[in-house]
């Protein structure tokens, strides 16, 4: 398995890993509505808001990570938020998700990223180091729906500092239908 950067050329095919992955475990409305959320990551996210992640084994695409930028008005440390994540139906459980996720916060920190939020579930998502954090501890940019699932964790050594002010997304991440 190899891990590659970007999406150029490989557009469409990420977009039909993310519609079928939750199509299958989510129902087909949850497929067309995270399709469209990765198209328009892709198609209206400054590249320096955005990193993405794909694993591939003989040119098969497995599995594929979003991060896309958070930013803190009032606080100069860098957040990215860690949305969405998705691995092939048939290849689900298997480490492909846990590898990737390390493999992009590993450059998230090469890149100098501070800290990094994720929305989703606890217990899969403290695999990789999120823990769960409050509103308190750092605003979400929409209304959380379910916020057991806001999660973050440092990327600096031991910097536990709550994140200062409101906070905004890429326009892409910002529809409520997503929180
Ligand atoms: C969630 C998902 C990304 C996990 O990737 P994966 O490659 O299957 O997971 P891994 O092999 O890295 O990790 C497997 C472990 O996580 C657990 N796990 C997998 N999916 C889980 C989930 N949705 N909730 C809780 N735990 C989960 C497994 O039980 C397993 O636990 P174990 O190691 O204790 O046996 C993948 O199952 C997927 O694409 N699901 C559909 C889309 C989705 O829900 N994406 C996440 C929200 S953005």
């Amino acid at each position: 398995m190899e891990f590659r950067s970007g999406y150029a050329t490989r557009q469409q095919q990420i977009v039909e890993l993310f519609i079928e992955t939750f199509s299958a475990s989510e129902g087909a409305d949850e497929g067309r509505l995270i399709g469209d959320f990765v198209r328009n990551l892709m198609e209206t996210t400054p590249d320096e808001e955005l990193f993405v992640w794909s694993a591939y084994e003989n040119d098969a695409l497995l599995g594929c990570i979003f991060l896309s930028r958070l930013t803190y008005d009032h606080d100069d440390r860098t957040v990215f938020i860690l949305s969405p994540v998705a691995v092939k139906t048939d290849r689900q459980k298997t480490g492909i998700g846990q590898h990737l996720i390390l493999h992009g916060l590993d450059h998230l920190r090469k890149a100098g990223v501070d800290f990094v939020v994720t929305y989703g579930d606890p217990n899969y998502y403290s695999k990789t180091g999120f823990h769960q954090i409050s509103e308190e501890f750092a605003q979400a940019p929409l209304k959380l729906s379910f916020p057991d699932g806001w999660l973050g964790q440092s990327l600096t050594n031991h910097d536990e500092r709550s994140l200062i002010g409101a906070s905004r997304c890429v326009p892409a991440l910002n529809n409520q239908e997503l929180w």
